[in-house]
């Protein structure tokens, strides 16, 4: 075949060339080293900088512009990667375009935003992390790169890594939550299960976004300003970041904000200094959707061409959608602002992703009509989406044990979430097909039966606000407003005639996700009529929450029974809640982002730290504010059961350790209920006085146990001085001498504690 000729051909050059150009002493170069060089050397600056160069097709648009003759540009060899374009037929014409047209046969790289599943959607990404499996995280990624794989994508956008502590932001449905910790084996396991043992073809190469600081972005408004302390930077932002270089990500993606004043994408420090060099990251650095072009905008660079200069300057690899590269580089480097050094080490490291690929090899490898047609959306693929859904689901309150529901009676099911396909499948969920999604009234008809009737009504509009509907249907929303008197009416009768309600309410899709910022994140205002009027009738209620931030749910939580937390769920997320709603699962999921009382209390999170005026209601000169208490609604790590747990104290198997030591902590956990469940036990440590202030509590470890009822079980942990250090007075990350404490519980704020000393 075509594509076979052209690999050998380079291969061959490059063995007879290396036979010459290795120097003596040195070490030997890899099969890939001396490939890429071989190939290096034939190419022209043009050559070079075409693969530096990203376009979207037009299959898909996530961002605000186009190349139109990105066509053109693949055949002239001008383009290294494309963008949103998949399945193998397309990805296969595109790739034919650049194989058979370009003097060197160079193949493209297909890159797409396969962030919760391809076509088997799973829950948002907040939500699989509130299972606090890393197992079925792992899986699903694993899935979703299967599918990709097999419909011509060679690479993911993901995982999203950004640890963030402001709801308002709509990108905290992408990641996975305010813990650093967490975030970080959250981020590893997404990457080992995108990029699985080897790039054997049925597996993606991942990329870390967005580096960095996205997540800190002020006021919670989308692109907007980043300014943090170097402390915060190394204690909470960069760790996951870290850890997924540990964990062999293939690459990186810059962030759209500045730090400091430094736009991440010009941030040499940032990219060249601390990713490559220290962190000793071996793949290539793609900037975010046009973000070169941007710093116009930032105002660290006078124009385009300027911008280009900084961003290569700084380490970046690949100029996605932006064009700077291609328009501008040739001439910068014929004025000396960039040197030839610099566009051949970024050549080289996106030629050699696409040699880890194994694209030269065969740039058809992940164009499998077969696979395709098989593994997509398969039976194996559903039922996961369905098991990692059920995991992801939050039960916050259910007084007097109104959940599980019986499977008889009425059922009156109401709300703008509990008929929607399109919504189940949540924000940034590519390529997934809503018209597969399964609907929360079908499956209630599935899971319950055909001895519960069920009376369903829409109840109310997402939101009666025009302007926020015609900008949720500019960006391929679907939802239509009815009248809101007809719709409160047809849900009073259905709710009238049935036993208990089940209320499905929260956000579209379009109000989470990208440039999805929200002032407010309360329940939108049609659809808290809607519950203020279904309470006056006295009946327990369940509400159903579908959303992609923490809300601010004080009144409902003040008002109703029992609140389950589904998140967007995926393809399967109707049969997956009714799972739960109808006891065939019982809910074990915690929270991974503390639920603020109010969008005053913003930033919340459970670390925080103590201030020099610790809150207290007698004296008014304290920490707190005049009208609400300092306490989250539901804080970190909390979640309940069907059945109930309790804790014993921790134990210590010493009071004192040295740094080499290690410490036993276990604990006796109980299930005390009457239901076989699930519960993930944490543990948070505190490290007394510190040469610096320390936060309140930090999570270090966690498990996830299964108990029947009435059983206990001895649940075990190892501290060692690695948990205990962290960046001191001077930036060194080190532990220091001290009192610590040790806290176990359900959640991090219901904890028994222990204490011991770390001697030198
Ligand atoms: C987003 C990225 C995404 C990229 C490509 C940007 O707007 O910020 O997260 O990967 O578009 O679709």
């Amino acid at each position: 075949m075509y594509y076979r000729k052209i690999s050998c051909a380079l291969v061959a050059t490059a063995i007879t060339l290396s036979g010459f150009a290795q120097p003596k002493k040195a070490a030997p170069q890899s099969k890939m080293d001396q490939f890429v060089s071989s190939l290096m050397q034939k190419m022209t600056l043009d050559e070079k900088i075409g693969q530096l160069t990203q376009y979207t097709s037009d299959m898909a648009l996530t961002g605000p512009s186009i190349r139109a003759g990105y066509k053109e540009d693949i055949q002239k060899g001008m383009v290294g990667s494309i963008f949103n374009a998949y399945t193998p037929a397309y990805t296969r014409q595109l790739q034919e375009m650049a194989v058979k047209n370009t003097r060197l046969h160079i193949p493209l790289i297909f890159g797409y935003d396969v962030i919760h599943g391809h076509k088997t959607i799973f829950p948002i990404p907040l939500g699989e992390s509130s299972s606090w499996d890393l197992a079925a995280m792992e899986k699903s990624a694993h899935i979703a790169a299967a599918e990709a794989s097999a419909d011509g994508l060679h690479w993911t956008f993901a995982p999203m890594v950004d640890i963030a502590r402001d709801p308002r932001w709509g990108r905290i449905a992408e990641g996975a939550g305010e813990d650093v910790w967490l975030g970080s084996q959250i981020a590893k396991a997404r990457v080992k299960g995108f990029q699985g043992a080897s790039f054997d073809g049925t597996t993606v190469m991942a990329c870390t976004k967005h580096f960095a600081g996205y997540g800190f972005i002020q006021g919670g408004r989308d692109y907007n300003v980043v300014d943090v302390s170097q402390r915060t930077l190394w204690e909470t932002i960069l760790p996951p970041f870290k850890a997924t270089v540990d964990a062999g990500v293939g690459s990186f993606m810059t962030s759209f904000n500045e730090i400091a004043g430094v736009p991440s994408t010009a941030n040499k420090w940032l990219v060249t200094d601390v990713l490559k060099k220290q962190w000793k990251y071996d793949g290539f650095v793609v900037t975010d959707y046009t973000a070169i072009n941007e710093m116009v905008n930032h105002g660290n660079v006078a124009n385009e061409k300027e911008a280009g200069e900084a961003a290569i300057n700084a380490g970046i690899d690949m100029d996605m959608q932006g064009s700077v590269f291609a328009k501008y580089l040739k001439q910068s480097v014929g004025e000396g602002k960039v040197k030839v050094q610099t566009i051949d080490e970024a050549v080289r490291r996106v030629l050699e992703a696409k040699y880890k690929l194994g694209l030269f090899a065969d740039p058809y490898k992940y164009c499998n009509e077969d696979r395709a047609k098989t593994e997509i959306m398969s039976a194996a693929n559903l039922d996961a989406a369905r098991d990692i859904a059920r995991k992801s689901m939050v039960l916050l309150k259910n007084y007097q044990q109104v959940l599980p529901l019986k499977k008889s009676g009425s059922i009156a099911l109401i709300g703008p979430l509990a008929n929607d396909q399109r919504d189940m499948i949540g924000n940034w969920s590519g390529a997934g097909d809503w018209h597969k999604s399964v609907t929360l009234l079908d499956g209630i008809k599935a899971v319950a039966g055909s001895g519960v009737e069920v009376n369903y009504a829409k109840g109310a509009n997402f939101s009666d606000d025009k302007s926020i509907v015609a900008q949720m249907n500019s960006q391929g929303g679907e939802l239509v407003n009815d009248d809101p008197e007809a719709l409160l009416k047809q849900a009073m009768d259905a709710a009238r005639k049935s036993d208990v309600i089940v209320l499905a309410v929260g956000e579209s899709q379009g109000m989470t996700g990208e440039a999805a910022s929200r002032s407010d994140i309360s329940i939108p205002e049609s659809q808290q009529r809607l519950m203020r009027e279904i309470y006056t009738l006295g009946k327990p209620v369940v509400l159903v929450l579908m959303n992609g931030r923490p809300l601010t749910l004080t009144w409902e939580d003040a008002h109703f029974p029992a609140i389950l937390e589904t998140w967007f769920a995926g393809t399967e997320a109707g049969n997956a809640i009714a799972d739960v709603l109808f006891g065939n699962y019982n809910p074990a999921g915690k929270l991974t982002i503390t639920f603020p009382r109010s969008v005053g209390q913003i930033p919340l999170y459970y670390d925080m730290k103590k201030t020099g005026r610790p809150a207290d209601p007698n004296n008014k000169y304290s920490s707190k504010y005049l009208d609400i208490s300092n306490d989250p609604l539901y804080p970190f790590g909390y979640g309940l059961s069907y059945t109930t747990f309790t804790y014993t104290q921790p134990v210590l198997d010493k009071k004192t350790i040295k740094a080499t030591d290690k410490l036993n902590v276990s604990v006796t956990v109980t299930n005390t209920g009457s239901y076989d469940g699930e519960e993930v036990v944490q543990l948070y440590i505190r490290d007394v006085v510190g040469s610096v202030t320390r936060p309140m509590k930090q999570l270090r470890n966690f498990q996830k146990v299964f108990l029947r009822k009435g059983e206990s079980k001895e649940i075990k942990f190892t501290l060692t001085n690695d948990d205990l250090k962290f960046y001191d007075a001077n930036m060194k990350f080190t532990s220091e001498p001290g009192d610590f404490k040790v806290f176990v519980g359900s959640n991090s704020r219901d904890t028994q504690e222990a204490d011991f000393k770390l001697t030198l």
